[in-house]
């Protein structure tokens, strides 16, 4: 079964640099939780108090499972915001990303290294970034206020770090985090419905052929001149020679059309690669035929995928490693293995993929083959954070209902003081971008929303402490 990662487009190199911080290192301990490891490694973060004054907060971002500076130029909104509210913009990178590696080129070397890869180490990393910034800053009695933002897993830890350390944060916005995308807390069939879903509001036929293709892949793949044509025809820089070539195939392409669901966002990005506006719809149009069967159907889907995989016409041979984004993959992967084991299966109903049950067991071998660990129970992230049971307050959690990720988020509150926001037509995380003369009144009115609260948040925190 697939990991699926959440964040694989912060994962690329960015060539645009719209925003401007100074880079700044932390000397940080390794182990937060033990007295018997000692070391210490250097944890990145990227700062602008440019337009901190006025008693203005601090708006942080928990890095996620990437370069943090792909964050930094992808969190627009946390940019404009910033300046709006005369706040201090920080963006700490995660550890085992980016340049932050508690132990150097080593950190991914061995099981002995990479054990300090998890989401608690990295909050605790987080609360002792802001206890030197806030000893470094603050001229009054009383600590600066801090708002937590993040998307995605980002997203996931900006909610639980207001959760663990409330003390040191004091709302948090998470965009797009599936914070319930755990074990017993989402149908493992429900990221992969609304994957289908997107899909069908494009094209009734393209989902008929891609459903259909699984199949036919299979079906002319099963000989060796079929493997040759598919690798010709495809481009692909390894041609297919095993049954499992055939495997990693099948699987990146269900990855693929994943990822093209989450940065579906109405006008053209450029990630990993430049990617036009609507992507769903620009892929379903070249596949939007009824009568499409065996290697004419392979054909159209090898243009209908290049929409995302060779936008430009520079790419020379199809390479899935690299489309799916390379920096951090590892990382991430160690995380899905470990605390972040999030089950995904698809089952007769889907209208895109073929069936294909969650196995907790295999995922745990094929885990123990590729990092040596292995865990022995599946819910260790809500063992930690609670799951459905666990208590917040000042949050925001905001979700676009086309993004596969909104299956495990938080879509409604019952709570005062945590907040549901939704848009409707939205993507992975939109509204955290930057804003866009494109924007349509959903995202417009949810970034109005988050701004409103956070407001609020900080006017109450003035009356406490003043
Ligand atoms: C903060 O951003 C502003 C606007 O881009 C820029 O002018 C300023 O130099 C930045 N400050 C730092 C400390 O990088
Ligand atoms: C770290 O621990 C080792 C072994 O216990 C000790 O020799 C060393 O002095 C300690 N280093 C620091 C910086 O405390
Ligand atoms: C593919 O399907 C066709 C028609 O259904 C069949 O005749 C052929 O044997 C199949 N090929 C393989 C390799 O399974
Ligand atoms: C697969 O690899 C083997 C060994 O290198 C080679 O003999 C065979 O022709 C290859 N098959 C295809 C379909 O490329
Ligand atoms: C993709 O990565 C896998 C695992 O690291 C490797 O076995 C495979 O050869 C790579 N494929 C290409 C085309 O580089
Ligand atoms: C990418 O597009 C260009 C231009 O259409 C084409 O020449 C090239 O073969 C394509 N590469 C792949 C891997 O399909
Ligand atoms: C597929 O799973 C969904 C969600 O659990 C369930 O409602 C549906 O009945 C299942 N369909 C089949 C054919 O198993």
């Amino acid at each position: 079964m697939r990991i699926i990662c959440l964040l694989f487009l912060f994962a690329a190199a960015i060539a645009d640099e719209t925003y401007i911080y100074k880079t700044e290192y932390l000397q940080t301990p390794v182990d937060h939780f033990s007295f018997t490891n000692n070391e210490t490694f250097q944890l990145r973060y990227l700062i602008n108090d440019t337009f901190w004054r006025n008693g203005g907060p601090i708006f942080f971002y928990t890095g996620n499972e990437g370069d943090i500076t792909m964050f930094a130029q992808n969190t627009g909104f946390m940019w404009e915001l910033g300046q709006q509210l005369d706040a201090m913009v920080i963006f700490a990178e995660h550890r085992y990303y980016g340049k932050s590696m508690p132990f150097g080129d080593k950190s991914y070397a061995e099981p002995k290294y990479l054990g300090y890869l998890t989401s608690t180490q990295a909050l605790a990393d987080y609360v002792y970034l802001l206890d030197f910034i806030q000893k470094s800053y603050k001229k009054e009695p009383t600590r600066i206020p801090v708002i937590a933002f993040g998307g995605s897993y980002g997203g996931m830890l900006a909610a639980w770090l207001r959760q663990k350390y409330s003390y040191a944060v004091d709302g948090a916005v998470a965009s797009s985090a599936p914070i319930y995308q755990f074990q017993g807390l989402t149908d493992c069939t429900a990221f992969n419905n609304i994957v289908s879903k997107v899909y069908k509001v494009s094209s009734q036929n393209a989902v008929r052929n891609i459903k259909k293709s699984w199949s036919v892949i299979k079906n002319i793949t099963g000989n060796d001149e079929g493997k040759l044509w598919l690798s010709k025809e495809w481009k692909l820089c390894k041609p297919l020679n095993s049954s499992q070539d055939i495997t990693d195939l099948t699987e990146a392409l269900e990855e693929l059309y994943g990822n093209i669901a989450m940065i579906n966002y109405n006008y053209p990005t450029n990630f990993l690669a430049p990617v036009p506006a609507n992507p769903v719809q620009a892929l379903c149009d070249r596949i939007d035929q009824s009568n499409l069967d065996g290697k004419d159907l392979l054909t159209a889907l090898g243009k209908a995928i290049s929409i995302y995989t060779n936008y430009t016409g520079a790419v020379k041979c199809l390479d899935f490693n690299s489309t799916a984004g390379s920096l951090g993959i590892n990382g991430w992967d160690f995380q899905a293995c470990t605390e972040m084991v999030m089950p995904m299966c698809t089952n007769l109903s889907n209208e895109m993929f073929e069936p294909s049950a969650w196995d907790f067991k295999k995922t745990v071998d094929d885990c123990y083959k590729k990092f040596g660990v292995r865990i022995t129970r599946d819910d260790l992230a809500i063992l930690a954070y609670g799951g459905k049971e666990a208590e917040y307050s000042n949050l925001i959690f905001t979700n676009g209902l086309l993004d596969p990720w909104s299956s495990g988020g938080v879509l409604k509150s019952n709570t005062r003081s945590v907040y549901a926001i939704i848009i409707p037509d939205g993507a992975h995380h939109l509204d955290l971008r930057s804003s866009n003369s494109k924007d349509r009144s959903s995202v417009i009115s949810a970034r109005e929303n988050i701004r409103n609260i956070i407001q609020i948040w900080l006017k109450l925190y003035k009356q406490t402490y003043n």
